[in-house]
């Protein structure tokens, strides 16, 4: 049984789509209806959504934890409904914090064990320190596995206090298609501007950093940008401050904001290069992978996992986190490489198909899944 918080497809829940697609017949539990719920009745499984779980992935993953109180009686509901659906299965498998948070507590009661794939890297640049706590306590008490898709995910989850024999390292798998006509030809289609183009492509969140990359545009005169993603968790405030920005900035004409795309893969070959500016440490980063099999240059925040996605530095550029001077003049750099950086760009679409491919990935976690359900701890 799968148990997500949000039925918003975000990086985390495009991974257990992929995942889940090996348990036909298993069943999804979503505390709320949204594309999630289509996707998964669409991929075969069976959904039970929650009554009790409307509105609860809305609650700041920072909130201390005196903030949720006022909702105890509607998270104590949703572990029930865990608990008595989890007993008609082997294995509950959590891809969320808050997922995992409320399995763990009907785990209590419905002694099934429990795998957390822990898409976050759990330090005081995402979390207040009581969630911090309260997860890794849980986890070290509860949890038969933690997944996690970066050794900085691991690392950050034993520094918070969580047990080093419960983590397992599974990197998370991409597969997209590549457009057969040159980037130009792509472009025309796409109706996008001639001329130098930078693209970001990240759902819009101030940790995300996408006000870093405008502050650099407005060092660039002549370089325009698409800006790909909404806001997907309630972070609207920041969305409407990039379009501020960027106005401010007199990047009204060179900065596209696109909003949510479904064809992320075809933008990214579009682009002159991608840039990934998360100031905050990224558990993985599913774009960096994409933008690697498009054959496009990456440059990228030194912050959790990119560096290791990166092969630090000789698959993509890395320049340090919130600092617009050096995306600035990396971004000149990369477009003003004589070759197109013909050689890293190979090496990152190589790379990105050996290390991070999804079978490796589904067949690591049906491993975790079948040794957990067979009582074994490893
Ligand atoms: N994505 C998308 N449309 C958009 C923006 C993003 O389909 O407009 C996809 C993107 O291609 C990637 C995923 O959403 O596969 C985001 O995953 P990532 O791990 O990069 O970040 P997350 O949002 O999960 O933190
Ligand atoms: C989370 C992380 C992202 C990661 C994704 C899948 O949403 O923010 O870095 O790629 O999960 O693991």
């Amino acid at each position: 049984m799968f148990v997500n918080h949000t039925s918003a497809i975000a990086g985390a829940e495009l991974v257990l789509l992929d995942v889940v697609r090996r348990w036909q017949g298993a069943t999804a539990f979503l505390f709320e209806d949204g594309p999630l719920d289509q996707a998964m009745r669409r991929t075969g499984l069976a959904v039970v959504r929650s009554r009790f779980g409307r509105g609860l992935s809305a609650v700041k993953r920072d909130a201390s934890l005196w903030r949720a109180a006022p909702l105890a009686g509607r998270l104590a509901g949703v572990a029930v409904e865990i608990a008595r659906t989890a007993r008609r299965h082997d294995v509950v498998y959590a891809n969320s914090q808050k997922a995992f948070v409320l399995a763990a507590l009907a785990g209590a009661v419905a002694r099934r064990p429990l795998v957390w794939h822990l898409h976050d890297i759990i330090d005081d640049s995402h979390f207040g320190s009581a969630q911090r706590r309260l997860q890794v306590t849980l986890a070290n008490r509860f949890a038969a596995r933690v997944v996690v898709p970066s050794a900085p995910a691991a690392a950050a989850f034993t520094a918070a206090g969580g047990r080093t024999d419960l983590v397992e390292i599974v990197p998370n798998g991409v597969a997209v298609a590549r457009d057969p006509r040159p980037p130009a030809a792509i472009r025309a289609a796409l109706g996008l501007p001639h001329g130098p183009l930078v693209g970001v492509f990240s759902r819009l969140a101030p940790w995300k950093g996408q006000h870093v990359l405008l502050d650099a545009l407005a060092a660039l005169p002549g370089v325009g940008a698409i800006v790909v993603g909404d806001a997907l968790f309630g972070e609207q405030d920041y969305a409407a401050a990039l379009h501020t920005q960027a106005a401010a900035l007199g990047l009204a004409e060179r900065v596209r904001f696109l909003g949510h795309r479904a064809d992320v893969p075809l933008l990214m070959q579009a682009v002159d290069v991608m840039v990934h500016p998360s100031v905050a440490p990224e558990p993985f980063g599913r774009t960096l992978v994409e933008a690697m099999l498009a054959g496009t240059p990456v440059i990228a925040t030194d912050a959790g996992a990119a560096a290791e996605i990166l092969d630090h530095g000789a698959a993509g550029t890395l320049v340090p986190p919130a600092d617009d001077a050096a995306l600035a003049a990396a971004i000149a750099r990369t477009l003003a490489a004589p070759d197109g950086l013909a050689a890293q760009r190979a090496r990152a679409a190589a790379r990105a198909h050996t290390l991070y491919g999804v079978e490796a990935m589904q067949e690591a976690v049906a491993a975790v899944i079948a040794r957990v359900a067979a009582g074994a701890s490893r």
